[in-house]
């Protein structure tokens, strides 16, 4: 499934019926401090944007609830229309409060409002990948997504939607929704402090369903360890580079979507995700407490 047509590091990945280049962007740093409201620099988020379809991205991740519609309405402005090459995934499954929170919007009405609003903000006929968010803020969840997915499989048949994929999920709920339709992805948290889905990561790969993982680089709070700074010296490379070195040697199914609001952090998580690690270095950071 990986082919080298590109120039960025990991190649590609199949998604459904598009090929989107493993290294993508998060673009929910782009909105304003946590991820609410306009952000400062209007022009520094639509360059940051344009520089990653520039460097040959062509996976960009987003929700209307970022802002909310904020996110959506810089992506629309700064890439609308949109090159034939850029799958956007976008999720729904929560909304926002007016203290930044994020609370869940999970009946019928909420996801096809959310799909609706998806659209309008990105000013397409047909989203090309909704990841169907459970769970909450301190993550997954036990219960059936069964009548949400299904909504969202209607939603998907009446051609508003290309790809279905779900976040923030346990296995149980994964196996669930695969029972249900398909899916192209999982976007669950998983970094290299955060490993409690090795087993689905290994599992997914085998069936070909992408892993996406999100807070890559630690979220809010970056990732700190001292096994990671002594390999990123030895290295001559920062901590969060070797921490997408890792995650993007981990499996071929893991798509990389580090958020940031930075052009050149963008251009510096590229060569970061491109160094090559050894055994020893793999070894030592696989032993970090997780
Ligand atoms: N499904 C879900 O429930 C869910 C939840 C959270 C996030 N997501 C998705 O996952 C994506 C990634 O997560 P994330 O953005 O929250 O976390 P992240 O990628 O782990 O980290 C982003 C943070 O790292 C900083 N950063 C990035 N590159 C850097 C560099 N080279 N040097 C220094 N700092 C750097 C960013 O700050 P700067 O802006 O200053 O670079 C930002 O504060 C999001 O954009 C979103 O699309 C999904």
């Amino acid at each position: 499934m990986n082919t080298p047509s590109t120039t960025l590091p990991g190649g590609t990945w199949t998604l459904g019926d598009a090929v989107v280049t493993r290294f993508g962007y998060g673009a929910m740093q782009l909105s304003g401090p946590w991820v609410m409201g306009p952000p400062g620099d209007h022009d520094g988020a639509l360059a940051v944007l344009r520089e990653a379809v520039g460097l040959g991205i062509t996976h960009i991740d987003t929700s209307d609830a970022y802002g909310p519609r904020v996110t959506n309405e810089l992506i629309r402005e700064a890439l609308h229309p949109y090159p034939e090459s850029l799958f956007i995934a976008t999720k729904v499954g929560a909304t926002r409060d007016a203290q930044g929170g994020w609370p869940t919007a999970r009946r019928p009405e909420d996801l096809r409002r959310q799909v609706q609003e998806n659209l309008g903000s990105l000013g397409v006929e047909t989203l090309d990948l909704v990841n169907l968010r459970m769970g909450d803020a301190q993550g997954p969840r036990p219960g059936s997504l069964a009548e949400a997915f299904e909504t969202l499989v209607g939603l998907q048949h009446e051609g508003l939607i290309r790809h279905l994929g779900v976040s923030n999920v346990t296995g149980e709920q994964v196996a669930e929704a695969r029972g249900i339709a398909p899916i192209v992805c999982v976007q669950n948290m998983y970094n290299l402090a955060h490993r409690h889905d090795d087993d689905l990561v290994d599992h997914l790969a085998a069936d070909g369903i992408a892993y996406v993982p999100f807070f890559p680089l630690g979220g809010f709070t970056p990732l700190q360890s001292e096994a990671l700074s002594r390999v990123a010296t030895r290295l001559g490379a920062t901590p969060m580079a070797v921490a997408l070195a890792w995650l993007m040697q981990r499996s071929p199914n893991i798509l990389l979507i580090p958020g940031t609001s930075s052009a050149a952090h963008l251009r510096e998580n590229i060569t970061g995700a491109g160094l090559s690690l050894s055994g020893a270095d793999v070894a030592e950071l696989d032993g970090i407490d997780h």
